[in-house]
C-alpha cells in the first residue's frame, strides 16, 4: 500500500519551508474489511441507544455520559479532573482542585449541552466546542484564540520524519481541507459509524484548532453521528476507551497515512466506539436498578413530595447542595428541600460530603462509584470532606 495524502509546502514567520500534510477524502473500505468489528459496535451504540429511550429519568446523556466523556476525552490529553471533581466543580459551590483544568474539562460539557440536537454546519461546532474550552483559561494568548481557526503551523513530534517533527494542513489551505472534511462528514452512503472513523481521521490530520483538537474531534462524534440520525442520543462516545488506550489511538492514526491502510484505523476506531458503549451500557442498567431500589425505599414517605421529586433529579445530578436541588427542580422552598435532603440522608441514598452550613455539599455515592474509575475519587477539595473511593 502506497502513503496518501499531499505535502504542501508553507512559509512559516522567519522564511522557513514547510512541508505540510494534506489529507486526502479517503474512500469508504471495503465492507467485509470492516465488518465484523461495525457489527460489534453498532449493536454496543444501538443498545445503549435504545436503553437511553427508555430510561426513566430524562437527561441522563448530558448530565452523566456526556460528562463522563469530557472527562476521559480531556484525561486522555493528561487533564486530572476527576468525575467527582466536575461534579463538585458544577455545584453552586464552583469548588474544585484545580479550578482551570475543571473549567476546561466542563467547557467540554458545556458544550455538548449547547449542540446536542443540532449540528447546522460541522464546522461552527467545532468552533463552538473550541470557544468553550479555551474561552477561560489564564494564558491570555490562548484564551484570545478561543473559537478561532489555527493562523499557525501545528506539528507533533513524529520520529520516522527527516525534520523529527509532523506538520499538520497548513493554514493557507485550511478552508478548502475544512470544505472537504464537511462534505464528507456530512454525506450519506455506507455505514455511518465508519464514516465517522474516517472524518475523525481526516479531522485530526487537519488539526484546524491551535489547540484541542483531539478533544474537539472526539466530542464532534456523538454529535454528528446523532445529528444525522444514526442514533436518537448523542451516546456514540469513544472518551473513555481512548483513554485506556491512548497510544494504540495514536498509532493506529498515524498509520493509516503512513499505509493508506484507512480499514485498520477504521477497525480501531470502531472498536473504541464499542468498549466505550459496552461500559456505559452496564452504567445505565446499574443506574436503573438504584433507581428502582430509591423508588422502593422512598415508597413509605407519603406527603414527602419533595422527596419524591428528589429521587430522579439526585440520580442524574449525584453531587448538590440544597441550593442547586431548588434551582434544579425549580419548585419547593429551601427548608422543604433542605427536609426531604435529610429524609434521604437517613435512608442512605444521600449523604452530606461537606462541612455543615447552608451550602453544605451532598452526593450520592452509589451513583459516583459506577461513574468513577476506581482508585481515582479524590480526597476532600480544601473544605468539602468528601471522602476519598472506596473502590
Ligand atoms: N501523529 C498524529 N497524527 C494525527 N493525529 C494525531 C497525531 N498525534 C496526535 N494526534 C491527534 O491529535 C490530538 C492531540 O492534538 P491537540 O493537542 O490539538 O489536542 P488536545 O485535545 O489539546 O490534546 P493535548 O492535550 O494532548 O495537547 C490527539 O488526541 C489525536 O487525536
Ligand atoms: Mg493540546
Amino acid at each position: 500500500m502506497q502513503a496518501f495524502g499531499t505535502y504542501e509546502a508553507f512559509e512559516a514567520e522567519g522564511g522557513r519551508i514547510l512541508s505540510c500534510y494534506r489529507p486526502p477524502v479517503p474512500a469508504m473500505p471495503v465492507i467485509d474489511e470492516v465488518w465484523e468489528v461495525l457489527e460489534r459496535a453498532r449493536h454496543a451504540v444501538e443498545s445503549l441507544d435504545r436503553a437511553l429511550m427508555g430510561f426513566p429519568v430524562s437527561g441522563v446523556v448530558g448530565k452523566l455520559f456526556a460528562r463522563l466523556d469530557a472527562v476521559h476525552s480531556s484525561g486522555a490529553e493528561g487533564a486530572t479532573t476527576t468525575f467527582t471533581d466536575l461534579l463538585e466543580f458544577q455545584t453552586s459551590l464552583q469548588r474544585a482542585r484545580d479550578p482551570e483544568d475543571a473549567q476546561a474539562v466542563a467547557g467540554s460539557a458545556d458544550a455538548f449541552d449547547e449542540l446536542q440536537g443540532k449540528m447546522p454546519d460541522p464546522r461552527e461546532a467545532v468552533l463552538s466546542i473550541h470557544r468553550r474550552l479555551f474561552e477561560a483559561v489564564r494564558d491570555p494568548y490562548a484564551a484570545a484564540q478561543a473559537g478561532q481557526w489555527k493562523t499557525h503551523v501545528n506539528a507533533t513530534l513524529d520520529a520516522e520524519t527527516a525534520t523529527g517533527f509532523f506538520y499538520y494542513t497548513a493554514p493557507a489551505t485550511l478552508q478548502d481541507s475544512l470544505a472537504e472534511w464537511k462534505d464528507f462528514t456530512m454525506a450519506e452512503g455506507g455505514p455511518e459509524l465508519v464514516r465517522q472513523a474516517l472524518s475523525h481521521w481526516m479531522f485530526e490530520h487537519i488539526h484546524p484548532v491551535g489547540d484541542g483538537n483531539g478533544r474537539v474531534g472526539r466530542l464532534l462524534v456523538p454529535l454528528v453521528v446523532h445529528a444525522k440520525g444514526a442514533t436518537t442520543t448523542a451516546c456514540c462516545f469513544l472518551g473513555e476507551a481512548v483513554h485506556g488506550n491512548k497510544e494504540i489511538y495514536i498509532e493506529a492514526l498515524k498509520r493509516a497515512r503512513r499505509t493508506g491502510d484507512i480499514a485498520a484505523w477504521a477497525r480501531v476506531f470502531l472498536s473504541l466506539v464499542e468498549q466505550t458503549a459496552a461500559r456505559n451500557l452496564m452504567r445505565l442498567e446499574r443506574l436503573g436498578q438504584l433507581h428502582d431500589r430509591w423508588r422502593q425505599a422512598t415508597k413509605s414517605l407519603r406527603g414527602h413530595s419533595a422527596v419524591h421529586d428528589l429521587v430522579p433529579w439526585v440520580l442524574t445530578k449525584p453531587a448538590f447542595t440544597v441550593r442547586d436541588a431548588l434551582a434544579g427542580l425549580g419548585k419547593g422552598t429551601y427548608t422543604s428541600l433542605n427536609t426531604a435532603v435529610r429524609s434521604l440522608a437517613e435512608l442512605g441514598i444521600v449523604e452530606a460530603a461537606g462541612a455543615a452550613g447552608r451550602d453544605r455539599l451532598f452526593i450520592a455515592p452509589e451513583v459516583i462509584d459506577l461513574f468513577e474509575s476506581p482508585g481515582l475519587r479524590h480526597g476532600p477539595t480544601a473544605s468539602s470532606g468528601m471522602r476519598p473511593s472506596r473502590g
